[in-house]
């Protein structure tokens, strides 16, 4: 039986549904959602995982920027589908999770391809300059919303800003979901999606999957 969160944003029989037939993952990949499970490590869900592998085997990006890197599980899934000598620069704000991160990346032959910046994404996103295939923002979801406008510059035409977590188990959809504590990451969740369906270099969908994702295309 999954085990479910309190307020999914799908009927649990469905996910249960979504995740029956997802292949189980062998290798570094398998090692890192068992070392998540026991240290109580937040990766993405299992449904969340295959989106990520489906857009980026579709991609076949040359560079992928990530936030929020944790144990390095989402930039080693990704970096399987990268082009001949792309690469992965992935931000994680905490010495030790970056630490163990860099230590997996290794393990995964991949210390060459995935660099992991120590760092507040706040303040390194505006530093960069690169262009990126793909964004995925997994990291500060109260953040998304000021990272927007650096996202759609240092996003190429074409490349795709992925966030997850933004149905936040539902809380982002209907005020008698939220917890008190929690109303600013919503309310701000709720910007970053209107913002991203307003902008007119972006086409965004949100789709109610893992915790809900958005998935907008430089246009
Ligand atoms: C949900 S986890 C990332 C999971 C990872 N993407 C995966 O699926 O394997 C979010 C991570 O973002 C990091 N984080 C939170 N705020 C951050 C910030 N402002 N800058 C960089 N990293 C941040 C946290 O320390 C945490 O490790």
């Amino acid at each position: 039986m999954v085990e479910y969160e309190k307020d999914p944003i799908v009927y649990p029989y469905i996910t249960e549904y979504l995740r029956k037939d997802i292949p189980p993952r062998s290798g570094i990949l398998k090692e890192l959602e068992d070392y998540a499970k026991e240290h109580g490590v937040p990766i993405v869900q299992p449904e969340t995982a295959q989106l990520l592998e489906v857009l980026s085997a579709i991609k076949r990006p040359k560079r992928i920027l990530e936030v929020g890197c944790a144990i390095g599980y989402s930039a080693i899934l990704m970096a399987q589908y990268l082009d001949v000598g792309g690469t992965v620069t992935t931000l994680e704000w905490d010495a030790d999770t970056a630490q163990i991160a860099r230590e997996n990346i290794k393990k995964a032959g991949l210390e060459d391809t995935i660099n992991v910046i120590n760092n507040d994404a706040k303040e390194v996103i505006p530093t960069l300059s690169a262009e990126y295939d793909i964004i995925f923002l997994d990291g500060p979801k109260a953040h998304y919303i000021y990272m927007l406008n650096d996202c759609i510059r240092l996003l190429k035409k074409g490349g795709l800003l992925i966030a997850d977590n933004v149905l936040y188990k539902g809380m982002t959809a209907d005020d008698n979901h939220v917890i008190r504590r929690k109303i600013t990451i919503v309310k701000r969740l709720r910007r970053f999606i209107s913002a991203q369906m307003q902008r007119n270099e972006l086409k965004t969908v949100v789709l109610p999957l893992g915790d809900g994702v958005t998935v907008a295309v430089k246009v």
